[in-house]
């Protein structure tokens, strides 16, 4: 019994169901048409507090085996999460990034938006880290597991190794403008549907145009199929110039390898290495 619990717990975290979000389940499929997210509500802090009843008192309840039981807990009430279209939800995104005067007001309206599905699954928008205004700025793919509990980018191991490449070339955090294409954790770090990028994407241009970087360094294929608009594998992308003009900012651009990649790949380092001495001479042109 206990052996096929854990290949049971074993298959879940296979398939990226890594984190307990409540004591409840939610049926996904009574959402109907409504869109993904919608109806979706993490227990409140009240309902967390009331611990759950044990499985096998739920499944007979009876005075002799359970003598004290309680009533289960009530399914909280779903969270209003609007069903909006995905063309309405680009046009939300963009009204709402367009009025932000400034970060501050860009992450205050990206924390408001519930137009991009990511948003309930994930815990915490991971808006950036770095400096706010920066002549370089750094765009990966989506936040992971570390990333989504501290509400920041790369902060996880491919994040150590992005920094440690900085380091390299005599930059830190500092130095950058460090974010992602979408901004919240796609559950079981699957990369970020079409679907999701666009919707994130007037947040992600606003934020380029209130940086105003001079080059931007896009990390691995995601980021730089989303952006350069080419459905090319990153080793045809990368290592080379281009020029990316977003809302009222011309930056020149270039895609190196995912550190995650360079992470499950060392061999690929030397190629990164490349990228890296390119960005270190544009920097001082
Ligand atoms: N990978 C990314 O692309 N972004 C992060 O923030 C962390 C890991």
């Amino acid at each position: 019994m206990v052996a096929e619990l854990v290949a049971v717990l074993d298959w879940y975290r296979a398939m990226g169901v890594d984190e307990a979000t409540g004591d409840v389940p939610i049926d996904w499929l009574q959402r109907g048409d409504g869109a993904p997210g919608k109806g979706f509500e993490r227990p409140s802090p009240a309902a967390l507090s009331t611990p759950p009843e044990p499985a096998v008192a739920r499944a007979a309840p009876t005075a002799a085996v359970h003598p004290t039981s309680r009533p289960a807990p009530a399914i909280p009430a779903p969270r209003q999460f609007p069903a909006t279209a995905p063309d309405a939800a680009v046009m939300a995104a963009r009204t709402a990034a367009r009025q932000a005067a400034d970060l501050d007001e860009l992450g205050a309206r990206l924390a408001a938006f519930d137009g991009c599905s990511l948003k309930a699954t994930a815990k915490n928008l991971c808006f950036y880290r770095g400096t706010p205004q920066a002549s370089l700025m750094l765009i990966g793919e989506a936040p992971g597991r570390e990333e989504d509990l501290e509400g920041k980018p790369f902060v996880g191991r491919a994040g150590q190794l992005l920094d440690r490449m900085l380091a390299a070339i005599g930059l830190s955090e500092r130095d950058a403008h460090i974010t992602n294409i979408v901004y919240w954790r796609p559950p079981g770090n699957r990369t970020p549907a079409p679907q999701e990028a666009q919707v994130c994407r007037p947040f992600l241009e606003r934020q380029i145009e209130l940086v105003a970087p001079t080059l931007i360094v896009l990390l691995g294929g995601a980021a730089a199929k989303h952006l350069f608009g080419v459905a090319d594998g990153i080793m045809r992308i990368r290592g080379k110039w281009r020029e990316l003009e977003i809302g009222g900012n011309k930056a020149r651009a270039l895609a190196t390898l995912h550190p995650a990649y360079l992470l499950r790949t060392p061999a690929a380092k030397r190629l990164a290495w490349r990228d890296l001495l390119m960005i270190k001479t544009a920097l001082g042109d």
